[in-house]
């Protein structure tokens, strides 16, 4: 198992399947895009799905994520789905995704193996998106959003960000759209994760903000019924339900006492948390030979050092190294 020197147990797995992405969303990354990774650098599919399945045959990952950058992105997503889907005991594999594409690969998906999708979407104003993401795609997301629901990707979960100034007046229309489709929306709050290192904590809308605005339209009432557990949103019934909204406060409510995320890094890093500032390089460990075994305890070593919080209201904080993109949602 993946435990850490507080208790917790790491089951659900983020592997990031490249950095690159065809968005530039602001709280991620500059409008000029990023210097990606080479493609020697990134982890090829078949090292993926050799490390996926150290992580559950061996480690006990029941869940796994595919996210980037923007998977969709990467050719060989259907194959890696299919062959995780493929091991023993089967996990639940979900993606994270900007949604651009699929509209053409969530039936793909969906017959591969893919169980559920998590697409962004911060608003319902294609001008907005075109400024908020710097290309002009918002059709693109609707249209990819529907094709999951479609396929069975169910429940197609949201996630929103909002900014001050931005698009936080959009907080009752977006979960006016996703209640009308169907889906599930969760706010989340935004994190000092960009490359350009513009977060700003007046920016940020908090989570007791957001559950403000939506209180103006909406009757939320706490979902007892569901325990929040590991799970980091707050889960709200909406008008008595059964349609719910999730507020994530990251930065204000933080859940760290109760992760039990690992991630891996699409060059092949181990991170034991989104703001971590240490990982373990099993790509290299791999490509100089390293047996399962060894990959396998330097898995172990590197969840044992997790520290106990993400620190964001410490003066000490440091943003991590790598922006959002290349650690994976
Ligand atoms: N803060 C909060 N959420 C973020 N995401 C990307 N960057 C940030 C950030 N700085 C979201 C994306 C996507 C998921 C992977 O995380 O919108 O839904
Ligand atoms: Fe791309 Fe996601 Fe970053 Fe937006 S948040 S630029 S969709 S990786």
């Amino acid at each position: 198992m993946l435990r850490d020197s507080f208790g917790r147990v790491a089951t659900d797995l983020r592997v990031s399947l490249t950095d690159k992405c065809n968005l530039r969303c602001t709280y991620c990354m500059p409008p000029e895009g990023l210097d990606w990774l080479p493609n020697a650098k990134l982890l090829t599919a078949d090292e993926i799905v050799r490390l996926v399945t150290i992580g559950v045959e061996r480690l006990g990952i029941t869940e796994v994520r595919y996210t980037g950058g923007e998977p969709l992105l990467r050719r060989e997503l259907p194959e890696i789905v299919a062959r995780t889907a493929a091991l023993r005991p089967r996990p639940q594999i979900s993606l994270t995704t900007n949604g651009i594409g699929l509209a053409r690969l969530a039936v793909p998906l969906a017959q591969t193996g893919l169980d559920r999708v998590n697409v962004s979407l911060d608003t319902l104003d294609p001008g907005t998106f075109k400024r908020l993401a710097h290309r002009d795609r918002h059709d693109d997301v609707i249209a990819g959003l529907a094709a999951a629901h479609d396929a069975g990707l169910r429940p197609v979960k949201v996630n929103a960000v909002l900014m001050r100034g931005v698009n936080d007046h959009e907080a009752v229309p977006l979960l006016r759209f996703c209640l009308e489709q169907g889906y599930e929306l969760r706010f989340i709050e935004q994190m000092p994760l960009d490359a350009q290192h513009g977060w700003s904590r007046d920016g940020m809308v908090t989570a007791d903000e957001i559950l403000g605005l939506l209180s103006d339209a909406f009757d939320l009432t706490p979902d007892d019924l569901e325990e929040r557990g590991s799970a980091p949103a707050e889960r709200f019934l909406v008008d008595g339900g059964p349609a719910r909204v999730g507020v994530i406060g990251s930065v204000t409510r933080p859940f760290c006492g109760a992760c039990d995320r690992v991630r891996l890094t699409a060059d092949g890093q181990v991170r034991n948390c989104l703001f971590a500032r240490e990982e373990s390089d099993l790509k290299t460990a791999m490509r100089a030979g390293a047996s399962d075994d060894e990959l396998t305890e330097r898995w172990i070593a590197a969840v044992a050092g997790k520290r106990a919080g993400h620190g964001i209201d410490d003066p000490s904080f440091l943003q991590p190294s790598r922006p959002m993109s290349a650690i994976g949602g």
